[in-house]
């Protein structure tokens, strides 16, 4: 199986192998990979980290065993009689981003790529680093300039190079974009680089491993969308495989303070709103201008998604509670409960629920 990158605007095909991060007519990669059927048989059940999937990743040889820390594999937890808690902090670095950071590694690895940059809002930027330093890869991380000091700190104990740029997220994106076109750097972003999404999908087969099934309700925080994506292909491949017969009720979770899809969906635009954020303590979702949005707003409108705004004040309350009960979270994650209680304001009681714990609380000192 020869797998390739396919523009998601002009259909061009490219070589995987490529050091290109997008395609000349500035469209982003897509992966031209259709896994093999879902079934239990092809999951391989004495490996204890996501690469037990790995028979549905284009995935080349075998770099992911060095790569590996055993990542995945979080524990569903019962919060209350209607809601379920997926422990994603669980992880080597904390956070979810590890799911598509090991894969995006062993994909670097498996092309010899010796040296990556990379643009975080922090979680991303700590799990390439980390899997970088594992295996050798230089590593330079950019994060706007406000980022919580532990995961800056981190990064760096990882060996990465930190670049802390003033202004926006939006705007240390631009930065560190500028350096991969002046300098040919390779760009190790989970946003832009699509086997980044081969591993967040890894989330979904989890769910289904654990559960035997999947929840009706499955609230999935969007930003830049790593996780909603993986999600949605994962569910996807599950229902082309007739494993399930029909698509759960997805609920993309936003910041009321910086909501571009939110704002798209009212007013049914193709494209992410042009929206001017407010600084939010859910600094993990605070991305004003998602470079997949086209890709994602499609998702949302095939499947009849509801996105639910985080009321601001409520993320501290959230938190608070959640803590008083065992679960230390970050803030941007207090918001995925925040949002799952002011979706059960709009809609009344909604049982079979399931959110994601995807950022410990360590990381965050608000
Ligand atoms: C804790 C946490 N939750 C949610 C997100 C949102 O992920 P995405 O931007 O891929 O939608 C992030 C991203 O950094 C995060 O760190
Ligand atoms: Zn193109």
């Amino acid at each position: 199986m020869k797998v390739q990158y396919v523009c998601a605007k002009c259909g061009m095909k490219k070589d995987v192998s490529s050091l290109e991060p997008k395609c000349v007519c500035g469209g982003l990669w897509k992966l031209d990979y259709q896994p093999p059927k879902f079934e239990e048989a092809l999951i391989d059940k004495g490996e204890w980290s996501i690469f037990r999937y790995r028979n549905f990743m284009p995935l080349e040889g075998d770099d992911w065993k060095a790569v590996t820390m055993g990542e995945g594999m979080t524990p569903i937890v019962k919060y209350d009689e209607d809601l379920m808690l997926k422990m994603d902090y669980f992880m080597p670095t904390l956070s979810f981003k590890d799911r598509g950071a090991a894969v995006l590694v062993a994909h670097c690895k498996a092309i010899g790529v010796d040296s990556v940059v990379q643009d975080s809002s922090g979680n991303a930027g700590n799990s390439v680093a980390a899997y970088c330093g594992r295996v050798g890869i230089e590593c330079e991380i950019f994060v706007p300039e406000g980022t919580s000091p532990k995961k800056i700190d981190m990064i760096k104990a990882h060996g990465s190079a930190v670049n802390v740029v003033p202004g926006s997220r939006d705007h240390c994106a631009d930065v560190c974009r500028a350096k991969v076109n002046d300098e040919g750097k390779y760009y190790a972003n989970h946003v832009y680089n699509p086997f980044f999404y081969q591993g967040t999908k890894t989330y979904i087969y989890e769910i289904y491993e654990q559960l035997g099934r999947i929840p009706q309700n499955i609230f999935i925080p969007l930003g830049n969308g790593t996780l909603f994506l993986g999600a949605v292909f994962g569910l996807e491949h599950l229902l082309e495989s007739g494993v399930i017969d029909k698509m759960p009720n997805i609920i993309a979770i936003q910041s009321e303070r910086c909501a571009p899809f939110a704002e798209a969906k009212r007013q049914g635009l193709k494209e992410p709103a042009q929206v001017t954020p407010t600084a939010t303590l859910a600094e993990g979702i605070a991305i004003g201008q998602p470079m997949r949005g086209a890709e994602i707003l499609e998702k949302i409108y095939q499947y009849d998604m509801e996105i639910v705004e985080i009321p601001e004040e409520s993320i501290l309350p959230a938190r608070a509670e959640l803590a008083k009960k065992g679960i230390y979270c970050e803030h941007t994650t207090a918001g995925n409960y925040a949002a799952y209680l002011r979706y059960c304001e709009l809609h009344g009681k909604t049982p079979d629920s399931l959110i994601t714990m995807c950022g410990a609380g360590l990381k965050s000192d608000h």
